[in-house]
């Protein structure tokens, strides 16, 4: 089945070909605006992206995989992201991942069973001064304990709706 964009979405679509000198320069703005709908770059998002700015699939594929941002596989309603890099490593970034990863069940790289969460790993989110710290959809949480950690899990797992 072909993808196809929202009418808000859609809209949306136009303000961005605005903005850019030319179609190819849309290409990450355009599958993120895709993937905000999807949760995903589906092949049939890459297609779509593709035809959309006149691009082959395999440029479109090409963007897709060299960002972490846009996922490449079907994620959790919610993702996690535990910094990893020097400032947050130094202030326990690892025992926050291991939390996570134990009140989860699941191991870094992993979806619960439930579809509701992906953990993963992230390299420095400019937010070195406040690790350790985690991104969650798209909201940062800074000076983690592992108090918060539980907070944030809980509801997580409890909600279905984006943070
Ligand atoms: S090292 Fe974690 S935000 Fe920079």
């Amino acid at each position: 089945m072909s993808f196809v964009l929202n009418p808000e979405r859609d809209e949306k679509l136009r303000e961005i070909l605005e903005r850019y000198p030319n179609k190819m320069a849309a290409c990450i703005p355009v599958m993120q605006l895709a993937q905000d709908q999807t949760g995903w770059v589906s092949p049939e998002v890459t297609d779509w992206v593709a035809e959309t700015l006149d691009l082959s699939t395999a440029h479109v594929l090409g963007v897709a995989t060299f960002y972490s941002l846009f996922n490449t596989e079907p994620v959790g309603q919610h993702q996690v992201w535990v910094c990893r890099t020097l400032s947050c490593a130094l202030n326990g970034a690892d025992t926050v991942l291991a939390h996570c990863e134990k009140r989860l069940g699941i191991r870094c790289g992993q979806t619960t069973k439930d579809g509701k969460v992906t953990l993963r790993t992230a390299e420095c989110l400019a937010s070195c001064g406040s690790g350790p710290m985690m991104q969650v959809d798209r909201a940062y949480h800074e000076n983690l304990t592992l108090e918060q950690v539980d907070v944030i899990l809980d509801r997580l797992t409890a909600d279905s709706t984006p943070d």
